[in-house]
Formats: structure tokens, C-alpha cells, sequence
């Protein structure tokens, strides 16, 4: 039996259309771009290069071919400029907007900027979109919305008060994208990603994830250093899952959209047990880390424990996330061993 992520593919090379990737020279924006370019489609991309990189386009390029390459148009814009988001939605019939400023730490140094960003952008392309009567606009929600709210593993109508102006942000992201969908009929689903990981999410920074940061640390031979006592929890989602979360999210049938869905893959792993899997992984790839963690002072804004219920976007998306932990672990690290080395 084929799952529905499988039929969705065949469906849009078969029949290709075309999409807006916003932030697609980041981590998750380029993911995206590479999957949709090899599936033959049209994609236009929008970014500013704000935390993204050029080397992330090349990257793509070097791994579809000439053809597909060339189905693909860059803009070099910003989603605080309207004119930058209208010229980017011009025929589009699906958006997915990644763009935005990420990391807990960031926005409470720079709440301003954060929220020009995620909400006045947000704002923007929300308009862009839905003058442009896009079929479809998919946007980059997140699992910190959750706050402080208490119950594990985390159902989408259970929300606690936000713990950071970031959570703040992308909170707001999912009361605009409810309101437009009441006031002009404008639909939109909400993806809460769950700390995703993977090939090209940069290790370099001050705001770096916990995954590129470490893994980093590990292949250069420096102090890894936690942040707590180890025992803070999260449900890690390897991209590919979030991927598939998304063009399963684009094409959903009407009565699952105006909603939000939790991206993760429903699992919980300590910050100690995730030191154990990267040492294990990269030990596979030839690196040898014998040192022992550096642990530090808790961070603030940081919820303690976070985990997914993934039952409502199985249900009504069809998502099946493939990869757990490990296995998305064993896809990453050799990317990073290459790109560190
Ligand atoms: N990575 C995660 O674990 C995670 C978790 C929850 C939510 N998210 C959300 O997913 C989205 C993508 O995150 P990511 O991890 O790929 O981060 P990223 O920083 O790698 O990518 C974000 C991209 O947006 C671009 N961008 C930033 N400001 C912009 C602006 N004003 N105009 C145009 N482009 C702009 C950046 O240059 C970058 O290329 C973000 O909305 C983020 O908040 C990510």
C-alpha cells in the first residue's frame, strides 16, 4: 500500500505547479526547495539572506539537475517590504513561509526585529497571498507556542502563556492566519515544528540549535556544553519529516485547513541521551569524542520538556514522519562530518 505522501508526489510530477519558498536559502526553506525542485516543479524563492546563506542555493543546485535548476527563479527580498512579498506571490498557487527570525535567545536581545520580522512580515506576505489568490498558504508555526502549559505530549488546542517574544511571534503568526481565513475566506494551515534538524541547519552563531552546535563541537574536539542538567526534553523532527509535513499541508483538503498541526515525530529525547546518539553517529563517521559535557546554568525562556502528539496531522494530513531520531541522525551527520571538515 502506498501512504499519502507517496501518491502526493507522484501527483505533482505528473502534474507540476508552482510554489513560493520563502526563506529558502535557511535551513528548513532549502530542504524544501531541494525536494520540490526534484519533483519537477516551478519554484520561486524569496530571502534575504538575514540568517540563510548562499552556499545553501549552490548546495541545491549541485544536487538537482540543469533542468530542474532552471525551474527555479531567486528573489532577493525581505518580507518586511510588501512590494518584495507581492512580486514574489505572482502565480503562485502554493506558499510556504519559512521566513522568519528563529531562536528563543535572539528575540528576547532583539525583541524589535523579531517582530518586524515575524509579525509585520508575516502580515505582509498574508496580504501578498491572499490578493494574489493563492491556492493554498502553508506557514511555519512552532512548538514553542506551547509555553508554559504543563501536559505532555502536547495537543494543538492546549496552549499555555508564551515563555519568550519569539513564542510571542509565532503565536500571533496563527491568531492572523484564523483571522484571515474568518474575515476574507483566505486559507492557511499552521505547522508547529518540534526542534527540527538536519543537513545544512547551520552549526555557526551565537543562536545556533542544540544539534548543529553540538555536533560541531564534537567534530572540532571542543567542550560541549549543556545547558541545565541534561534532563531537559525535546521531540526532535529530522527535516525530511517536516518536508513532507509541509506538501501533505499544501494540498490538504478543505476541512483540514484554517487549522495547526504539530510536526514532530511524537518521540522525547533527553539533552544527555542526545549527547550519546551524536557521539554514537559521528563515532559511525570516523569522529572520536571522548570528552565529557560541560554543564552550565539553565537558559531562560527554554521549556522543560516538550513532545508531540502527532495524532491530528496523521489523521487529517496523512503524515507518516519516516524518520525517528536515529535514523534522521545517521542521514545528518555525514553531511556535517563533509561540511566541518
Ligand atoms: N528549525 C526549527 O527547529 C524550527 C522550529 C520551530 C519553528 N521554526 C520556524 O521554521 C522557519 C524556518 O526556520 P529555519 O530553522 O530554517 O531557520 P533559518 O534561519 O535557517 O531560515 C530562515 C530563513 O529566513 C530568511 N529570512 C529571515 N528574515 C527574513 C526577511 N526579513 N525577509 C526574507 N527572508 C528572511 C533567512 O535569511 C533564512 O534563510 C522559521 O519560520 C522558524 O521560526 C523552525
Amino acid at each position: 500500500m502506498t501512504n499519502r505522501y507517496e501518491s502526493i508526489q507522484r501527483e505533482l510530477q505528473a502534474s507540476p505547479v508552482k510554489w513560493l519558498v520563502t526563506g529558502c536559502a535557511g535551513f528548513i526553506g532549502s530542504n524544501l526547495l531541494e525536494t520540490l525542485l526534484k519533483l519537477n516543479q516551478t519554484v520561486v524563492g524569496l530571502d534575504n539572506f538575514a540568517t540563510g546563506y548562499q552556499r545553501n542555493l549552490d548546495e541545491v543546485r549541485d544536487s538537482v539537475s540543469a533542468e530542474q535548476w532552471a525551474r527555479f527563479t531567486f528573489i532577493e527580498g525581505d518580507i518586511r517590504e510588501l512590494a518584495d512579498c507581492q512580486r514574489a506571490v505572482e502565480g503562485v498557487d502554493y506558499v510556504l513561509h519559512q521566513a522568519a527570525l528563529g531562536s528563543v535567545p535572539r528575540s528576547l536581545v532583539d525583541p524589535i526585529t523579531t517582530n518586524a520580522v515575524n509579525i509585520s512580515g508575516f502580515l505582509n506576505m498574508l496580504v501578498a497571498a491572499r490578493d494574489a489568490k493563492v491556492k493554498n498558504f502553508v506557514y511555519a508555526a512552532s512548538s514553542s507556542t506551547y509555553g508554559d502549559h504543563p501536559a505532555l505530549p502536547k495537543l494543538e488546542e492546549n496552549i499555555g502563556n508564551p515563555l519568550s517574544p519569539y513564542a510571542v511571534t509565532k503565536y500571533v503568526n496563527e491568531l492572523y492566519a484564523n483571522v484571515f481565513a474568518r474575515s476574507y475566506g483566505f486559507r492557511s494551515v499552521g505547522l508547529r515544528y518540534f526542534n527540527v534538524f538536519g543537513k545544512r541547519q547551520d552549526p555557526d552563531g551565537a543562536y545556533a540549535a542544540v544539534i548543529p552546535k553540538w555536533t560541531a563541537a564534537m567534530i572540532l574536539n571542543e567542550d560541549v556544553k549543556v545547558n541545565g542538567d541534561g534532563e531537559t526534553s525535546r521531540d526532535f523532527c529530522f527535516v525530511d519529516n517536516a518536508v513532507q509535513a509541509n506538501l501533505l499541508a499544501a494540498v490538504a483538503s478543505d476541512e483540514a485547513r484554517d487549522q495547526v498541526y504539530n510536526v514532530a515525530f511524537g518521540g522525547r529525547t533527553t539533552l544527555n541521551q542526545l549527547f550519546d546518539y551524536l557521539a554514537k553517529t559521528l563515532g559511525q563517521q570516523g569522529v572520536r569524542y571522548e570528552k565529557k559535557p560541560v554543564y552550565g546554568d539553565f537558559r531562560p525562556g527554554d521549556v522543560r520538556h516538550s513532545q508531540a502528539n502527532i495524532g491530528k496531522a496523521e489523521k487529517l494530513l496523512g503524515y507518516s514522519p519516516a524518520y525517528d531520531i536515529l535514523r534522521g541522525l545517521e542521514v545528518a551527520m555525514p553531511w556535517y562530518v563533509k561540511f566541518l571538515r
